[in-house]
């Protein structure tokens, strides 16, 4: 097989400083990739102007998969186009409507399914005449039937148990949401479809996330909910994602930003980034096997070195020797 292309996109503050640690673990696994690093973000803004350039872009579109630090951080606020843009724009021109971003740790299992290209994010928006502000939520039916049934499939393939987060009993989005979704349960009927409201889910969420299992829901909703979910699983240092559309290049990050109080310190936890990676070697490359491994390697260097946001010593780059280290014994087992 061809070598597999991944694009990195190192980004802001600890983006580059976890993407190195998965870099390191990318080229020790027994998988022939080619690597390639590019501009995003605030250091893209710094270096030719603009968050998503379209040299990077192309790389984005030509990749079978891209593994993205962070961006953003206090040195871009108030400019005239910030980082974000470039991941919100990123995200669009790659289609990569279902967002999946697990829980894991303490006793809770559990998958939030986010739907990623629409929303709240994706709007319209502006200023009025009078200086009123507006964001809007806006969804067509067939935005809310894609996302929706990949969180069928993968409810389908876990316990079986999918609940559906909306505002069904304020937003007119939400009302269409939940219709679209009651509509196709007929088609997954190993699935025990549920509905909650979304500020009645984040309550339960920090009270019993335990009962959890996997959850569908709008972009805002989503971004909100899942960092709830990381803060109850032990923070935001262990929490991964997967962005996936259907014929585009996957995106694979952390939950979290660049962490700009801690960037350059050495305390950053790659764990995020690292089962970011697990998740692009399975979903992005079809490498179940190596995913496996590389969790179970994360696992192991969890409880031998744990990092300064768990209350153990091991630095970004110490945690990641340790991965390296408990990955070839996981390997040599494969
Ligand atoms: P953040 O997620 O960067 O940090 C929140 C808190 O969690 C901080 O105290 C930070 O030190 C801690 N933290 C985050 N990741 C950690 C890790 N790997 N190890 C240890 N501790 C970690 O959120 P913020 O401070 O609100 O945002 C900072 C910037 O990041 C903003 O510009 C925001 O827009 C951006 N952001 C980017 C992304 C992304 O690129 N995907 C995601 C979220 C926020
Ligand atoms: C995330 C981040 C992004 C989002 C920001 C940086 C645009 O918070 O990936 O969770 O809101 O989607
Ligand atoms: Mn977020």
């Amino acid at each position: 097989m061809a070598a597999r292309k991944i694009v990195c996109l190192p980004g802001d503050g600890i983006g580059p400083e976890v993407t190195a640690e998965a870099v390191r673990v990318l080229e020790a696994l027994p998988l022939e990739v080619e690597v390639s690093e590019h501009p995003f973000g605030g250091a893209a803004i710094d270096a030719v102007g603009e968050p998503l350039p379209a040299e990077t872009l192309e790389a984005c579109r030509g990749a079978d998969a891209v593994l993205l630090g962070a961006v953003g951080g206090p040195k871009w606020d108030g400019g005239a186009v910030r980082p974000e843009q470039g991941l919100i724009g990123l995200r669009k021109e790659l289609d990569v409507y279902a967002n999946l971003r697990p829980a894991l740790g303490e006793g809770v299992d559990l998958l939030i399914v986010r739907e990623l290209v629409g929303g709240l994010y994706y709007g319209a928006r502006g200023t009025r005449e009078d200086g009123t502000v507006f964001d809007t939520c806006e969804y067509h039916p067939d935005q809310v039937e894609r996302v929706a049934r990949r969180a069928f499939e993968l409810a389908r393939s876990r316990s079986g148990r999918l609940l559906s987060v909306d505002k069904a009993n304020v937003m007119e989005t939400s009302r269409m949401w939940r219709r679209v979704v009651s509509s196709l349960a007929s088609d997954y009927p190993e699935v025990e479809l549920r509905h909650g409201l979304v500020d009645s889910v984040g309550m339960q969420l920090v009270v019993d996330p335990y009962s959890f299992d996997t959850l569908v829901m709008e972009n805002t909703f989503g971004d909100i909910l899942s960092d709830v979910a990381a803060g109850v699983t032990g923070g935001l240092g262990l929490a991964s994602s997967a962005s996936l559309g259907d014929r585009n290049p996957g995106i694979f990050e952390p939950v979290h930003g660049s962490a700009p109080d801690i960037a350059g310190t050495g305390a950053a936890n790659p764990t995020a980034m690292l089962r970011s990676l697990a998740l692009l070697l399975e979903h992005g490359l079809g490498e179940p096997r190596l995913a496996r491994s590389l969790e179970a390697a994360v696992t192991r260097a969890l409880d031998s070195s744990p990092t300064i946001d768990l209350g153990g010593l091991a630095t970004t780059s110490e945690f990641g020797s340790a991965v390296l280290e408990a990955l070839e014994a996981e390997v040599v087992a494969l």
